[in-house]
């Protein structure tokens, strides 16, 4: 395989697992950084031994590549996407698609212009290549659960003022375009929503409990999902809670009682309806960078990579990551919420 010359842009801290893996997968190399900060990126070209540069045209003028990878903040996804998509090159962009909906139609609408065989786009939704997600999405397929009666899904988990003022971006509807639920919470509605056929109706509330001197965006949300078939997922998330629990997703099925636990001693129980119980655990940390529930970054990471010259776009497209966009905007308009 010939050598795949990427390019990162955005030097903050989920970047640290994007380099790792570009380092770790053989046939990718690492050829140009990019940040609007200066000195993050003096770090990161410290770090890397590769050339920095300012913005996304000035490292793609200069290097080239054939990818980038872009791990902004989310008013900046959409930006450096369209940037490369127009230079003919690759974007494997962090979720969530982007910080509102009309921005990631753009993107949405730009990939549906471009002919066959043009540059792909991939988002980041990587707790789809978790073992317990992708087993209980073939038991689903397979119909050996049975119908689903009803799910209840949660994200509880722990969030400092610190990890706020660090990154003031995260804490603002203009340069978030959310809390909780477009930046935490996103990766376990776009798993409900994936698992259950989407979500044809959202009800529910967001508000903000603990952080309100702090951040402008939402910290805590119930919502009911909607899904095809009269199927609901009750859902619940905060963080507000004093340390994380490990997230959960829990199917009511025909045949069995499915648990869904994330975290490094998460994985799958089904508990059969004959009394059986069969249990799966999730892989354990393989990258040094972020290591709670999103052990799978580096899987997502190479299939994209590896199903870049397939002739279907990448099965996790902006459309696909459009959905989970819908749900959470839908709540924060039911809440009167937004920016
Ligand atoms: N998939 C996951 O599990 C996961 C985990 C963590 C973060 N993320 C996502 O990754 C993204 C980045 O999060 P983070 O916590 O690393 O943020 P961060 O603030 O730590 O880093 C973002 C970096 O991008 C730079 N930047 C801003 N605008 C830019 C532009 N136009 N061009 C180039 N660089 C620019 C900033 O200066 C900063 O250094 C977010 O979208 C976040 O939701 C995903």
């Amino acid at each position: 395989m010939t050598t795949r010359r990427i390019g990162l842009i955005g030097c903050g801290d989920v970047s640290v697992v994007h380099i790792e893996a570009i380092r770790d997968i053989e046939g990718l190399e690492l050829v140009g950084v990019a940040d609007t900060d200066p000195e993050a990126l003096a770090r990161a070209t410290a770090a890397t031994g590769v050339p920095g540069f300012a913005s996304t045209q000035e490292l793609i003028d200069a290097v080239g590549p054939d990818a980038v990878h872009v791990t902004t903040p989310h008013h900046q996804h959409i930006g450096p996407s369209l940037t490369a998509l127009e230079a003919g090159v690759h974007v494997l962009q962090e979720k969530p698609l982007a910080h509102t909906l009309d921005e990631g139609r753009r993107l949405v609408d730009a990939l549906a212009r471009i002919p066959a065989g043009g540059p792909k786009v991939g988002i980041c939704f990587q707790n789809r290549y978790n073992l317990a997600s992708r087993r209980l999405h073939e038991m689903l397929g397979s119909g050996e659960l049975g119908a689903v009666r009803g799910a209840w899904a949660s994200v509880v988990w722990t969030r400092s003022a610190e990890y706020y003022r660090a990154k003031p971006w995260r804490g603002t509807w203009e340069g978030s375009g959310g809390g909780l639920l477009i930046n935490q919470a996103i990766h376990t509605l776009d798993l409900v929503q994936w698992l259950l056929g989407g979500v044809e109706r959202t009800d529910g509330h967001v508000a903000t409990r603990k952080y309100a001197d702090v951040i402008e965006v939402e910290d805590t949300a119930d919502l009911l999902l909607h899904h095809p078939g009269g199927i609901t997922t009750s859902f619940y998330a905060t963080l507000t809670a004093p340390q994380h629990r490990p997230v959960e997703i829990e199917l009511d099925c025909e045949n069995a009682y499915v648990i869904l636990h994330g975290g490094t001693d998460g994985g799958l129980t089904i508990r059969w309806a004959d009394g059986r119980v069969e249990t799966l655990a999730e892989r354990s940390v393989t990258s040094g960078g972020r290591s709670y529930w999103g052990v799978s970054h580096e899987l997502l990471i190479r299939d994209f990579h590896e199903r870049i010259e397939d002739p279907e776009p990448f099965w996790i497209g902006p459309g696909e990551a459009m959905a989970s966009l819908e749900i959470l905007k839908e709540a924060y308009r039911l809440s009167g919420v937004g920016g």
